[in-house]
């Protein structure tokens, strides 16, 4: 049976540099309050007219480039995000015009902070049943547009950051590649933990004036509810699929856990008992890019981290709904 083995990401970030700095003419926060929570020292914000799928675009292209793959070689898309462009359709259609492959399947994937990982499984389940061969898997998000830039919002706004990562995955014989687990969880009594209630068709109109002045539009967050569950539910998710494989933690070369948080990173790292060197993050310089920030961390995890053919390369997730989960591939 053949595995999903990774051929190379593309990444894509807006030029503009948000810092710590700025944000404090916007509201009341602070260098070292942010720093000292999340570990975030800067963000990228997108500039106006710059959206979700286009960002996605530029990261699809890199990675094709990088591959020497043509839009053309691509059987399907998979595009994780909680950002889209408009309501509907999916950014998937979007990007399948601008890669100018009309007829090629684009599936949206809607899980917030742990999308990377359920498109993950979705290709993985493709590959091996033998539908497709070769699956572009894009994360991207533009929060900018989205947050209360006021002291109001200033808990959920420091932490989030706009950019894109897409990965090439194609079908592989080759016993030392691939994916080799994926396990996913969903808790939705969660759900109101971390959510942006409009707009939204359970609403008629689906959105008016007053929520837009009763912050209804903007991702509210309870801080410290999503802080316990993750740092105990992304451990306990690896160690869960290490066992489905059969693998310990001491067979990690890399864990890129989801770049929520410095501090939940941190906890993850510790409470697996992982060495720094068997752990990249790069919140610091990105924020929290939500479906982006796991192939957004793996490019650059890969060369920092020294990774060869046929390591082992982890993955976790948490985030809204709430759902997590994690994935174990041999590059
Ligand atoms: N700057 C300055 N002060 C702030 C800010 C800010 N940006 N945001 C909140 N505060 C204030 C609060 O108003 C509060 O003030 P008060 O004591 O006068 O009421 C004080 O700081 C402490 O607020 P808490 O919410 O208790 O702060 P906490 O120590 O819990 O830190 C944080 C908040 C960083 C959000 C923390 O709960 C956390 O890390 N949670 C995890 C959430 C997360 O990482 N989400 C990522 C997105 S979801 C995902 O990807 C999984």
């Amino acid at each position: 049976m053949p595995r999903a083995a990774f051929v190379t990401i593309g990444t894509y970030v807006p030029d503009r540099v948000v810092t710590n700095a700025e944000l404090t003419r916007y509201m009341d926060t602070s260098d070292e309050w942010i720093v000292q929570r999340t570990g975030i020292q800067e963000r990228h914000w997108v500039e106006p007219g710059l959206g979700t799928s286009e960002m996605a675009f530029r990261a699809s292209k890199r990675a094709l480039d990088q591959a020497g793959w043509k839009a053309e070689d691509l059987d399907a898309i998979v595009f994780a995000t909680l950002s889209t462009d408009h309501m509907f359709p999916g950014d998937g259609c979007f990007l399948n015009a601008k890669l100018g492959i009309p007829g090629v399947p684009a599936l949206d994937i809607r899980n917030q902070c742990s999308g990377f990982l359920y498109g993950l499984s979705v290709v993985d389940a493709w590959i091996r049943a033998g539908v497709y061969r070769k699956v572009l898997l894009v994360g991207s998000e533009t929060h900018s547009t989205g947050l209360d830039v006021s002291t109001r919002g200033r808990d959920v706004t420091v932490i989030f950051g706009d950019g894109a990562a897409a990965a090439l995955l194609e079908a592989t014989d080759d016993p030392d590649r691939g994916v080799l687990a994926v396990e996913l969880h969903a808790d939705g009594r969660h759900a109101k933990d971390l959510w942006a209630d409009a707009p939204g068709s359970i609403h008629s109109p689906r959105i008016t004036k007053e929520m837009v002045e009763s912050e209804a539009i903007f991702p509210h967050m309870e801080g410290q509810k999503v802080f316990k569950h993750a740092i105990v539910r992304m451990p306990e998710v690896v160690r869960s699929v290490l066992a489905k494989a059969g693998l310990q933690t001491s067979d990690i070369k890399v864990l890129v856990p989801h770049q929520a948080n410095l501090r939940i990173a941190e906890t993850v790292q510790r409470s697996l008992g992982l060495r720094d060197d068997q752990v990249f993050n790069n919140i610091q310089k990105y924020g929290n890019t939500t479906a982006a920030s796991i192939p957004l961390a793996l490019s650059e995890a890969i060369p920092a981290r020294g990774v060869k053919r046929g390591d082992l390369v982890a993955l976790a997730a948490f985030g809204a709904g709430f759902t997590w989960g994690a994935a174990l591939a041999r590059w």
